[in-house]
């Protein structure tokens, strides 16, 4: 059964950015897009690259440390159709953002 945690306040990720958050043994990248939140896996899957901390277009992230990006709805590599990083589902409850993990 997935397991559901408690990210932030839905206030904590500033619009047009994204903030990273460490779960368990995972690092989640989460993006603000015009008030709507989208987490993906936080770790580019070039070299390691903390996408959280990359550049948001739009929806596109900019990974900082060779430039990979990412359509952060989709996970969606944006040269390359194979590539897809991983989306998190996330719910709001009370102003409170809840991701669920798969167990
Ligand atoms: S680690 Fe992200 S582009 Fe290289």
């Amino acid at each position: 059964m997935p397991e559901r945690v408690r990210l932030c306040n839905v206030n904590d990720v500033p619009s047009g950015g994204g903030r990273e958050f460490v779960v368990g043994d995972r690092i989640v990248a989460v993006f603000n897009v015009d008030g709507t939140l989208h987490a993906l896996d936080g770790i580019c899957p070039h070299a390691g690259g903390p996408l959280a901390k990359g550049c948001l277009t739009g929806t596109v992230v900019t990974c900082p440390w060779h430039g990979w990006q990412f359509d952060v709805v989709t996970g969606q590599h944006q040269l390359t159709p194979r590539i897809r990083q991983p989306t998190l589902p996330l719910m709001i409850e009370n102003d409170d953002v809840l991701i669920e993990l798969p167990s």
